[in-house]
């Protein structure tokens, strides 16, 4: 009898891990924009090697009134209502620009959407790998506790320094995620592919606010890192590239994914195949190349990018590669769900639109404006920015936020 019982368990669980992923994401990033033209012509360079060579057309200009947790703030509040902010029991904060060394973004984050203090919380960093993290524990938090409600972010700004190789490549913006049992988007599977290795790409050490970078070399490590997980997945599954409606990247810049994708085209049986899977790499760029590197969040604006398209139907397997410079790499893959479309926010594309240009002489002021790590009080730009949630400030030296409501 027990065992019986012990095997009908046995049975639901494994349909339960089999039925966890997504369900619901959402977006923000600034209301202002640089063009690539502009700040390529400031730069003396062609403007197709940001354009086309780079793969970007604009890159967000974050204020100094926005930081990691406003960021987040911004795009987690627009999939929350008072049911959910009492059912999440989990916040999992990716970002690699976190603002305390000790505190989690995590607990500002409750604090500043109202969610119910029994929910845990904690910050995950490994560079751009972060929100990666927290969706492989996600799985195995809501395979426990099956009625759980997981709220993700990836929250950063990607800030290399004015007139730096790596300058046409920053960025900033969150994306927020749901993780539930039955999610409405993406059921994600629960096999993947990880590579680890110590290298020296891109690190940010504890007194600079820019990254330091060894750019060809990270490119190449990237590449290589997908291969290796690919290929991993692969003998690991027996699925290849015909099992796959769409493959998508983290986007540092949009080209990096491309360069990564036609390096295992050659391997597609036939031609018919290989374009289909570069048509959806366009449909999954669209959004990355309006807002340039979001660090964490960035494979997940990709995924928002390609469901928006609209392109997919019901059972398509989608191939995900994220990589986190220092360096960790994985491959895993998410089938999309029934109906998924009713579940995407319609206005993302209407508010990159509505952002505001700025020249290169005031991107160049904004980004000097920005509060350096020091003792004394603060106050930043908050009153021109029109985001919900603002950093005012600091004050004896913590942080103020401020809210806007409706
Ligand atoms: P660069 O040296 O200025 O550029 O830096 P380039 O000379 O290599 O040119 C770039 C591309 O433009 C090349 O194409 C050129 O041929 C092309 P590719 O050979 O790569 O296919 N090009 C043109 N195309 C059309 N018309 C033209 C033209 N001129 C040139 N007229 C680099 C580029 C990406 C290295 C630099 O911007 C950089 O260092 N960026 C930051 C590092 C980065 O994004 N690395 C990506 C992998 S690491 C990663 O993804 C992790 C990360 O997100 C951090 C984290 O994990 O936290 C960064």
């Amino acid at each position: 009898m027990l065992e019986l019982l012990e095997l009908v368990q046995r049975k639901n669980w494994e349909a339960l891990i089999l039925n966890i992923g997504i369900d619901k994401i959402s977006f923000f990033t600034s209301d202002l924009y640089l063009p690539m033209d502009d700040l390529a012509k400031a730069r003396k360079e062609d403007p197709n090697k940001y354009l086309i060579g780079i793969g970007q057309s604009k890159q967000a200009v974050i204020r100094n009134s926005q930081d990691a947790v406003t960021l987040a703030a911004n795009a987690a509040w627009q999939i929350l209502d008072e049911k959910e902010r009492q059912s999440i029991d989990l916040i999992l904060f990716g970002t690699e620009s976190g603002v305390d060394n000790s505190k989690s973004a995590a607990v500002y984050l409750q604090s500043l959407l109202g969610i119910n203090a029994q929910a845990s919380g904690v910050e995950l960093k490994q560079a751009c790998f972060g929100l990666t993290a927290g969706i492989q524990l996600a799985m195995g938090h809501i395979a426990l506790h099956p009625k759980s409600r997981v709220l993700l972010v990836g929250a950063d700004i990607a800030r290399y320094g004015i007139k730096t190789a790596g300058e046409p490549t920053q960025g900033g913006g969150a994306v927020a995620m749901i993780m539930s049992a039955n999610p409405r988007i993406l059921k994600i599977n629960p096999e993947s592919a990880h590579l680890t290795k110590d290298i020296m790409d891109f690190w940010r050490p504890l007194y600079r606010s820019e990254a330091l970078v060894d750019g060809h070399y990270s490119s190449q490590e990237f590449i290589d890192f997908f291969q290796s997980t690919f290929q991993q997945y692969s003998a690991k599954t027996g699925q290849g590239l015909n099992d796959f409606a769409a493959l998508i990247f983290h986007l540092p810049y949009t080209k990096m994914g491309l360069k990564a994708l036609r390096s295992v085209l050659e391997e597609a049986p036939d031609d018919q195949i290989a374009e289909g899977l570069l048509a959806r790499f366009e449909d999954s760029r669209q959004l990355n190349r309006e807002v340039g590197n979001l660090y964490t969040g960035s494979l997940y604006l990709s995924l928002l990018s390609l469901l928006q398209a609209r392109s997919l139907r019901e059972g398509d397997q989608i191939g995900l590669f994220s990589y986190g410079s220092g360096a960790e790499g994985e491959f895993y893959t998410g089938e999309v769900v029934q109906g998924y479309e009713r579940m995407l926010d319609t206005s993302v594309s209407e508010q990159l639109r509505q952002r505001k240009p700025v020249s290169v002489t005031e991107y160049e002021e904004i980004y000097r404006s920005f509060m350096a790590a020091q003792p004394s009080d603060f106050v930043t730009d908050y009153q021109n920015d029109p985001a919900r949630f603002a950093l005012k400030g600091q004050k004896d030296q913590q942080r103020q936020y401020v809210e806007r409501k409706d």
